[in-house]
């Protein structure tokens, strides 16, 4: 296994929804590490199943809020609470060059299953937070751009590319 080919939009896979994980065997972990090898290959900030193939509830996050970025396994995901409100750029892998403008909450709180079943909870703020909502969206097969205030064209896309860029030399001065 390894590299899993990622599932780009107009594939009917993406707008059905994932069935729960049952079994907690060799095969959800071959399925975990492929998935993390998939995402750190295209760079991304998050992948579920659906984007691989396979219409299972699983998804990975990368929680960058730490000093190291941590990439986080999701089985079975449930937002249990949500707080605040954040309107930021989005995009997908399955949705290359589309960038749209999406509300989400500030502040969430996941239940999760690992890898060997055990349930966990995890929360995530600001970007880790959006991440969270969009991963788990794309499990009940709802992509970014449905949700989307609206859609950027790509002019806006690099406006606001470089003025995030600013604001971080600004910062390190
Ligand atoms: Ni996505």
């Amino acid at each position: 296994m390894g590299l899993r080919n990622i599932i780009k939009k107009g594939d009917p896979s993406l707008l059905k929804k994932s069935r729960e994980v049952t079994s907690f065997d060799k095969r959800l972990a071959a399925l975990l590490d492929d998935m993390r090898e998939t995402l750190i290959a295209a760079n991304g900030l998050g992948l579920a199943g659906p984007q691989v193939g396979v219409l299972r509830r699983v998804c990975l996050v990368i929680d960058t809020s730490g000093e190291e970025e941590e990439i986080v396994e999701l089985v079975n995901p449930v937002i249990v609470e949500a707080e605040g409100e954040q309107d930021g750029m989005e995009g997908c892998l399955s949705l290359p060059g589309v960038w749209g403008m999406v509300k989400r909450p500030m502040r969430v709180k996941v239940a999760a299953q690992d890898r060997d079943g055990n349930w966990f909870e995890r929360e995530g703020e600001g970007l880790t937070a959006r991440a969270f909502c969009h991963e788990i969206d794309h499990l009940s097969g709802v992509l970014f751009d449905s949700v989307a205030e609206r859609i950027l064209d790509p002019e806006e896309v690099e406006k606001m590319a470089e003025e995030e860029k600013e604001a971080e030399s600004g910062e390190s001065e």
